[in-house]
C-alpha cells in the first residue's frame, strides 16, 4: 500500500478503551441479545427474515435471497412503502399519533398525524394520478425542508412512481442534469425556502432546469413564500391540486420486492453524477431494521435526523426507517446557529426528542460554540446518540457524549453509504461496547473486511481499503447485477467471492472494531456531502481563461476537509480576482454553492507524472503541509516547492 494514501496510524492505546453500553439503556433496548451475531453467522440470508418481519408484506416472498441470476432480496414478494408507512399505523389504532413534526423558520411548527399524512398522500397521489403519472414513471423532487418533501416522496410511493429527489442546494444545471439522465417528466418543487431568515428563489432554479432539458415536464409548485404570486398555466398549485383530491382514496400499488423505490444521485469516480436506485423490499427492510436494531427506535419514539431529506440519510433515517416503524420523525428547516446557537437543543426539549442522529461536522460546530447552549436546556429525554457522514473523532465523541447525552447515551458511530441503502457497520447499542473514533464491527448479516492492494485481508492495525464481502438488503439495485457486472462496477465475482470495494479506507483493530480513515479515491467528503473531484474539476476547466484544474480536500477543523482548488490559467491569462470569482462561480452554478471551493490557489502548473497525469496526492499533501519526501516520479519536481510557499503563505 502506498503509505501517502494514508493518515498516520493511531496509537495502539487508543484500540484498547471500550466503553459498555449504559445499564439503563440495555434494560430497554429492542436487541440485547449477545447471540444475534451467531445466529446470522450461521445461516445470514435466512436470519434477515427478521428484517423484512417487521413489514407487512401483500404477497409472502417465496426466498429470503434468490442468486440464480444476481442477487434478489425477498424474490416473489410484494408490498407498497406508504402502506408500510402510513396505512399499517392507523389500522393499528395510532391515526392520532404524531407521524411528522416540522420545525419551520423563526419557530413555525405543523404537526402531521399519521391519519393527517394519510390525507395528504392520498390527496397528492390521486392528483399525481390525474396528471398522467403511473408506476415506474421517474419524478423529480425539488424541495426544501418542508414537509411536502416526504409527502410527495410518499405519495410516489401508493402509486408506484420512482422519485428522485434532488436537494434543494443543488443548481439549476445540476437539476437540469438528473432530470434528463432519469427522463423524468414531472417536477414538483416549491417557490422559494427561507436560510437564516432571508428568502431564496427556486422555483426560476427550477424553470432553467426544464428549459434545458429535451423533454416536456410537469411542474407542480408548493406555495412556500406565501406571497400569493400566480403561476400562470403553465404549472399546477400543489395546495390547490391537494384540495381538489380532499378525501381521495387510492389503493396502494403492490410493488414486487426488487421494482425500484427511488433513484437518488450521488458523486462517483467520473465527471457525472450517477443514479442509485434503491429498491421496495430489500431497502425498506433494511431500513426498518436497522432503525430498529441500531436507532432503537420504538413506535412511541420521537426521533430526529437532523440531516436534509435530499440526500441519502434523510431518505433512510427521516422518512422511510422512522414512519415503516410508526414512530414520530422530526424534520426542521434552517441552520442550527440561527435565530440562537441553541436552536437545536430547544427543539430536541420541546419535543421530548428520544433519539437523535447528526454528523460530526454539526458536533465540531456545536463543540466550537460551547457547552453552555445545551447546558441550558433539559435534554434529558435523550436516550440514544448517532453520527454518521464522516469520522467522528475522540474529542468530538467525548463532548458529545457527556455534553448531549449526559454520560447516559450510547452513541452509535454508523457507516454506511448512498450505495449500501441504510448501515452497514455500527456497534448495536444494547450489546456492544462503545470505541470512540471507531464505527465499530459489521452489523449482523454483514460481513466487511479491510484489504490490500491484491484484495489480501490486512492485518489489525493496518489499513487498506473497506470492502463488504456479503450482499445485504438494502444494497443498490445496480450491485444486485448477476456474474458479469459493468467494467466500472465496484462489485467482483472473483475467486475470493463477491465483493464490493467500498471506495473508503479503513483499518481493523484487534476487536473487529472498524476505523475508518477518509475516502481512497477522487471522491471528497465536505461537511459530510459527497463531491466527485472530478464533477468540480470539469466545471472549472470550462471557465474562460483556465487550462487546467485540480481540487483536492484539505483539514478542515469543523467542516473534516475543504475543497481546494488548483488552478493553471492559460497562456497570457494572468491569476486576477475576477478569474478567481468566475471559478468560484461556475462551480456554484453547475453543482451548487455548497461545492463551491474554498480556496483557489492559482499555479502556473500542476505536480504531473512524466506519462502527465496529474498528483492529486501530491497536492493534498501540500494542501494540509505535510512534507513530500520523494518528487522523483514527477516530471515537473520544481513546481512543488513553488506550491508550497504559496499555500504557506495563504493559511
Ligand atoms: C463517509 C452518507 C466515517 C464514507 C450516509 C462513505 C463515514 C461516505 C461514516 C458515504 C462514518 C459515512 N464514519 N465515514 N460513520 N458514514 N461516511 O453516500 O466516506 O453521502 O463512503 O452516504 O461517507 O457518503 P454518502
Amino acid at each position: 500500500m502506498d503509505d501517502a494514501r494514508f493518515p498516520q496510524l493511531r496509537s495502539p492505546a487508543a484500540d484498547e478503551e471500550r466503553l459498555p453500553p449504559p445499564a439503563s439503556f440495555v434494560e430497554q433496548a429492542n436487541v440485547t441479545d449477545e447471540s444475534i451475531r451467531r445466529e446470522f453467522e450461521q445461516n445470514w440470508p435466512a436470519c434477515w427474515k427478521r428484517a423484512a418481519t417487521l413489514l407487512d408484506w401483500s404477497t409472502p416472498y417465496d426466498r429470503v435471497l434468490d442468486t440464480d441470476d444476481g442477487y434478489t432480496w425477498f424474490d416473489g414478494g410484494s408490498l407498497n412503502a406508504a402502506y408500510n408507512c402510513v396505512d399499517r399505523h392507523l389500522e393499528a389504532g395510532r391515526k392520532n399519533q404524531a407521524a411528522i413534526k416540522w420545525e419551520g423558520k423563526l419557530g413555525e411548527t405543523r404537526t402531521y398525524t399519521y391519519q393527517d399524512l394519510s390525507r395528504e398522500v392520498n390527496a397528492l397521489a390521486a392528483a399525481l394520478r390525474d396528471l398522467g403519472v403511473e408506476a415506474d414513471d421517474v419524478v423529480t423532487v425539488y424541495m426544501p425542508m418542508i414537509p411536502e418533501l416526504p409527502i410527495t416522496m410518499l405519495a410516489c410511493a401508493r402509486i408506484g412512481a420512482v422519485h428522485s429527489v434532488v436537494f434543494a442546494g443543488f443548481s439549476g444545471d445540476a437539476l437540469a442534469t438528473r432530470m434528463e439522465n432519469s427522463n423524468s417528466e414531472y417536477l414538483l418543487t416549491c417557490d422559494g425556502y427561507y436560510r437564516r431568515g432571508t428568502a431564496y428563489d427556486l422555483k426560476s432554479k427550477a424553470d432553467n432546469a426544464c428549459l434545458a432539458v429535451p423533454q416536456s415536464v410537469e411542474q407542480v409548485v408548493v406555495d412556500r413564500l406565501g406571497d400569493d404570486r400566480s403561476l400562470g398555466d403553465d404549472y399546477h398549485d400543489y395546495g390547490d391540486l391537494v384540495a381538489d383530491h380532499e378525501g381521495a382514496d387510492v389503493d396502494p400499488v403492490a410493488r414486487d420486492a426488487d421494482d425500484d423505490l427511488f433513484l437518488i444521485y450521488t458523486s462517483g469516480t467520473t465527471g457525472q453524477p450517477k443514479a442509485v436506485r434503491h429498491t421496495t423490499g430489500g431497502y425498506l427492510s433494511h431500513v426498518a431494521w436497522t432503525s430498529h436494531a441500531v436507532l432503537d427506535l420504538e413506535p412511541d419514539d420521537t426521533h430526529w435526523c437532523s440531516a436534509d431529506v435530499g440526500w441519502i440519510t434523510g431518505h433512510s433515517y427521516i422518512v422511510y426507517g422512522p414512519l415503516a416503524l410508526g414512530a414520530t420523525t422530526v424534520m426542521y428547516e434552517g441552520t442550527p446557529d440561527h435565530p440562537e446557537r441553541d436552536r437545536l437543543w430547544e427543539i430536541v426539549e420541546r419535543n421530548a426528542v428520544d433519539v437523535f442522529y447528526t454528523a460530526p461536522t454539526a458536533i465540531r460546530a456545536f463543540m466550537k460554540w460551547g457547552s453552555e447552549h445545551p447546558d441550558s436546556h433539559d435534554l434529558s429525554s435523550l436516550r440514544l446518540l448517532g453520527t454518521v457522514g464522516e469520522p467522528i473523532d475522540e474529542t468530538a465523541w467525548r463532548w458529545y457524549y457527556e455534553h448531549i447525552g449526559d454520560e447516559e447515551c450510547p452513541i452509535v458511530d454508523t457507516w454506511w453509504q448512498t450505495e449500501t441503502g441504510g448501515v452497514l457497520l455500527s456497534t448495536l447499542p444494547g450489546v456492544d461496547p462503545m470505541r470512540p473514533g471507531a464505527a465499530g464491527p459489521a452489523l449482523p448479516g454483514v460481513e466487511a473486511d479491510v484489504v490490500d492492494a491484491t484484495g489480501k485481508s490486512v492485518d489489525p492495525g493496518e489499513s487498506g481499503s473497506l470492502v463488504v464481502t456479503r450482499p445485504w438488503p438494502g444494497m443498490a439495485a445496480s450491485l444486485c447485477e448477476g456474474a458479469d457486472p459493468g467494467a466500472d462496477s465496484p462489485v467482483t465475482h472473483g475467486t475470493g467471492g463477491w465483493t464490493y470495494r467500498t471506495g473508503d479506507s479503513a483499518r481493523v483493530d484487534r476487536d473487529g472494531y472498524i476505523h475508518l480513515l477518509g475516502r481512497e479515491g477522487d471522491v471528497i467528503n465536505v461537511a459530510g456531502h459527497r463531491l466527485g473531484t472530478t464533477e468540480l474539476e470539469s466545471a472549472i476547466v470550462g471557465v474562460d481563461g483556465v487550462a487546467e484544474a485540480a481540487v483536492v480536500g484539505g483539514d478542515h477543523d469543523l467542516k473534516g476537509t475543504e475543497v481546494y482548488a488548483y488552478v493553471s490559467p492559460r497562456k497570457n491569462v494572468s491569476a486576477t480576482e475576477p478569474l478567481r470569482e468566475r471559478v468560484r462561480e461556475a462551480v456554484a452554478d453547475a453543482i451548487g454553492p455548497f461545492a463551491t471551493p474554498d480556496t483557489v490557489v492559482f499555479t502556473p502548473d500542476l505536480p504531473k507524472t512524466r506519462s502527465g497525469k496529474v498528483m492529486r496526492r501530491y497536492l493534498e499533501r501540500i494542501t494540509n503541509g505535510e512534507e513530500l519526501s520523494d518528487t522523483s516520479a514527477l516530471r515537473n519536481p520544481e513546481i512543488v516547492g513553488e506550491l508550497e510557499s504559496i499555500v504557506e503563505d495563504i493559511s
